[in-house]
């Protein structure tokens, strides 16, 4: 394999959620997930051996486009998971990688940046993976979301304890139901409490083992409305799950609030341009930042409403994705 390379792994919106796990060494969660790959917040990492034996260089993209020693709690991640990949043996590795959108707000950074880290540095010491491997590799990171981010499309990660590989799999090509994602960034700053904290406080909720006896059956309505393009029926599993997500999140002990003012202002315009006509429906992950999921026939009528919303600080146009890729378009210093 040559020296160096890179790798562009996408970042995912969960329409069913993980939250909450079963084993955290093992990272298995307690119920099964479904997510949209993205297509334009991906993470890019480009690996390469260095000729001296040594410690390991990391190395940051900054958004403006600046090559900087990664951050601490980055770099920390990065080097659990190079022992994971590679042993301690193995040649000293120069690192660099980078987000094309905010990093640790919730938008599944840390599902992108794993499965390219994974990428990069399996097929630079030549264990070419297929999606499989790359799926469980990655989530072996602690990102269980990771497992998703290996495919295009919409991915299930069913996670049960009876598949001790547990692998994600894809279950509709991207292209069977495109849709758009209008995320609304109403908070660029790390998270105050990791998604890692929320896993583990979310079995001292008293509403947890409800969530788990509806999940299947809203699991099964999503998977439903994806195959039949049913996008009502989506919308309103969707928007119930990212309530029900939340809601176990606020009434864990201690709690985990990740809503902002703006984030509840997102979930009625997506009500209020429902009711308009348009097809549209929001969810949200482990922070405030809110996506709009919608057709293309809507999205400019979606952006725009969202672009007015008081305390959007951002927007991204974003979409269904067809999966992580090597590139030779290397990330140099
Ligand atoms: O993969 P983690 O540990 O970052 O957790 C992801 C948690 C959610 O984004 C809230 C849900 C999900 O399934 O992606």
């Amino acid at each position: 394999m040559t020296n160096p390379v890179t790798a562009v792994a996408p970042a995912n919106i969960a329409l069913i959620k993980y939250w909450g796990m079963t084993d955290p060494t093992a990272v298995l969660p307690a119920n099964p997930s479904l997510s949209m790959t993205l297509s334009r917040c991906v993470s890019h990492c480009t690996a390469e051996k260095l000729d001296a034996a040594g410690e390991d260089e990391l190395w940051w993209r900054t958004p403006d486009g600046g090559t900087v020693p990664a951050p601490a709690p980055i770099a920390d991640g990065i080097r659990r998971h190079l022992l994971r990949l590679r042993g301690d043996e193995g040649p000293a590795l120069r690192i660099t990688t980078g987000n094309t959108f905010p990093t640790a707000a919730g938008i599944a950074s840390s599902a992108s940046g794993f499965t390219a880290l994974t990428l990069a540095v399996t097929t630079l010491l030549g264990r070419q993976p297929d999606p499989a491997d790359l799926s469980v590799l990655s989530r072996l990171s602690g990102s269980g979301s990771a497992a998703r981010s290996a495919y295009g499309g919409y991915v299930r990660w069913p996670g049960t304890p009876e598949d001790p590989s547990s692998a994600a799999a894809p279950v509709l090509d991207a292209d069977a139901f495109p849709l758009c994602d209008v995320i609304a960034v109403v908070d660029n700053e790390p998270k105050e409490i990791s998604s890692r904290e929320g896993h583990r406080r979310a079995v001292t909720s008293p509403y947890f083992s409800r969530r788990l006896e509806t999940l299947p059956a809203r699991t099964a309505t999503v998977e439903r409305a994806l195959r039949e393009g049913d996008f009502a029926a989506l919308a309103e599993a969707v928007e119930q799950e990212a309530v029900d997500l939340h809601l176990i999140a606020m009434s864990a002990g201690p709690p985990v609030f990740y809503w902002q003012p703006a984030t509840v202002a997102l979930l009625a315009l997506a009500r209020e341009l429902r009711a308009d006509g348009l097809d549209v429906c929001a969810t949200i992950d482990a922070g405030p930042n809110v996506h709009l999921l919608t057709t293309a026939a809507h999205r400019d009528q979606v952006m725009d409403a969202v672009t007015a919303t008081p305390g959007v600080l951002t927007t991204i146009a974003d979409e269904t994705g067809t999966g992580p890729y090597l590139t030779d378009a290397h990330l140099t210093r």
